[in-house]
């Protein structure tokens, strides 16, 4: 078939709110192959392969800005690492081509692979460190939490705005030592925590529709990365985020600094994260309460995906029936 031109009026942007959902189910299918061996960095790996071949033919002229490392660390969508056919739209590239590797190597619910796409410039450039995150879904008064508010002050505040009592309030948080206050606190309060092992990405995007996930707020620390594709998603879906990166050694203070960050206290919204329209699409590795994990069978693959677009608010499902997955390698 004859390459097909871009037709008068529709925007590069847009064709590309399908084709990004290409890029994130080859990395899903490639990942699911090995869920269950517990094959942590391989399973990310393949993953990662994957995503890198089918982002080379994006009509991108892209740069990862989030992505597997800096580039003496890792070979492959590194930072900086310039990705796409190299012409077109010049844009930023979040990417966690598998999201949860420990949730796939252990066949456990809700891994993902997911990216992000936005202007050139408008994705904070984080580190792969910690960020304290705190965020709750669309429809409430403008700062209704605070990141720097203790946990009780901010259940009691979202229960007040929500119009129910803190008993029907529950907050996501990751299962780690370092969250023993805070699951305290919000239990103090009289809200339920619901803990989560790993994937803190669809952990703060629950938080947009409560009456189907029984989210009402994320809190906790966890990567700067999955902070920004968070971010990024609840750019298109609407929400309230706040963050901050936990700079706590000169080391993480110097590549911070190279990374352009100038206050490393700073406090960031959402707009302060994505700076601009952008596209966020997730498929499912393995099931989860997002999205279906990948279904292998009868010469026929099965793959569940969400894409997001800031610029129209749209939300597409897409799962398709892939009938030549063994080309995907
Ligand atoms: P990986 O896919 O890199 O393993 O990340 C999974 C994850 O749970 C993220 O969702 C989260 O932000 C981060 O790890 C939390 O880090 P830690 O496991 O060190 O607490």
């Amino acid at each position: 078939m004859a390459p097909l031109t871009v037709p008068q009026g529709v925007t590069m942007e847009r064709v590309l709110s399908i084709e990004i959902a290409r890029v994130t189910e080859r990395a899903a299918v490639a990942a699911a192959r090995l869920r269950g061996r517990g094959a942590v960095k391989k399973s990310d790996q393949v993953a990662v392969d994957a995503m890198r071949r089918e982002l080379g033919a994006l009509p991108i002229d892209g740069t990862v800005v989030i992505g597997e490392g800096e580039m003496d660390e890792a070979p492959m969508l590194y930072i900086g690492e310039k990705v796409g056919i190299k012409s077109g739209l010049k844009v930023d590239i979040a990417v966690d081509p598998l999201e949860g590797t420990t949730l796939c190597a252990k066949n456990m619910p809700g891994a993902i692979a997911t990216i992000a796409i936005a202007s050139e410039g408008a994705l904070l450039h984080a580190p792969d460190i910690y960020m304290d995150k705190i965020a709750v879904g669309p429809g409430y008064p403008k700062n209704v939490v605070d990141l720097d508010a203790p946990a009780e002050e901010n259940i009691l505040a979202l229960a007040k705005a929500k119009g129910v009592k803190p008993e029907a309030i529950t907050a996501m948080i990751l299962d780690r030592p370092r969250h023993a206050d805070i699951i305290a606190a919000v239990r103090k309060a009289g809200a339920a925590v619901s803990l989560i092992t790993d994937g803190d990405i669809a952990g703060v995007i629950h938080t947009a529709e409560p009456h189907k996930t029984g989210i009402d707020i994320y809190l906790g620390i966890g990567g700067a990365p999955e902070g920004v594709l968070a971010a990024a998603a609840l750019r298109c879906i609407g929400g309230q985020m706040q963050t901050r990166l936990l700079i706590d050694t000169d080391e993480k203070r110097e590549r911070a600094t190279k990374m352009g960050i100038k206050d490393p206290r700073k406090k960031y919204r959402i707009e302060d994260m994505v700076r601009g329209d952008c596209l966020f699409a997730a498929t499912g590795v393995t099931d989860g309460r997002m999205l279906r994990g990948v279904r292998f069978g009868n010469g026929v693959v099965e793959t569940e995906t969400v894409v997001m677009r800031s610029a129209s608010g749209t939300v597409r499902r897409i799962v398709a029936e892939h009938r030549k997955a063994d080309k995907f390698e």
